[in-house]
């Protein structure tokens, strides 16, 4: 079983999407409050300055997701730019991908994508990782690392929780 934060922050939200992991872990809970998959997940002030979510997104991205997907989401030679896939991907085929993995059976490589369904450190942050991502791929944040706002408590106590 899953210890109680991580299970709580789970099951606010939406339920089909970690179906296939259920088994594993995670039973029925998903990721996805609606609140985050709106049109701009991500406030970025006229000076450059982020909101903490989408700072928070930056450094989670490039600890876990670089690796392959390259440094500012700008793609490797072996796995996609998603500052281009977030250009058109909704929200529920973003969390679908991350939580559940795929490999593209189409291609005639052996590239996958992890499934991350049960790791905290990617699905605990996942709606900021999100917010980075759209940021990247709405064109309104450039490369690098971005100045931030302050650490909200709210958002401490949020990862306090789910982290366990
Ligand atoms: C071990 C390498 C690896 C890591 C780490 C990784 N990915 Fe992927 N990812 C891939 C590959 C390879 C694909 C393409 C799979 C395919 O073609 O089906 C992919 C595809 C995706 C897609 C679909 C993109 C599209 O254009 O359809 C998303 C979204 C995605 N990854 C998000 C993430 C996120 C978010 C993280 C970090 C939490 C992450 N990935 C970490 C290898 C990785």
């Amino acid at each position: 079983m899953i210890p109680g934060g991580f299970e709580r922050y789970l099951r606010r939200v939406d339920a089909a999407l970690f179906a296939a992991v259920a088994a594993t872990a995670i039973s029925a809970a998903t990721v996805g409050p609606s609140a985050h998959a709106e049109d701009k997940p991500y406030k970025i002030e006229k000076d450059g300055t982020v909101d903490w979510s989408t700072f928070s997104g930056y450094r989670r991205y490039h600890s876990e997701c670089h690796v392959c997907h390259g440094p500012d989401a700008l793609g490797s030679s072996f796995a996609p730019a998603l500052a281009n896939s977030l250009k058109t991907m909704t929200y529920d085929q973003f969390i679908d991908v991350v939580v559940n993995g795929r490999k593209n059976v189409s291609a005639s490589s052996d590239k996958v994508m992890p499934s991350f369904g049960t790791n905290r450190n990617v699905m605990c942050f996942i709606n900021d990782i999100y917010a980075y991502l759209k940021a990247r791929a709405d064109g309104v944040l450039p490369r690098g690392r971005p100045k931030h706002e302050p650490k909200p408590k709210a958002a401490q106590e949020a990862e306090d929780a789910c982290m366990g």
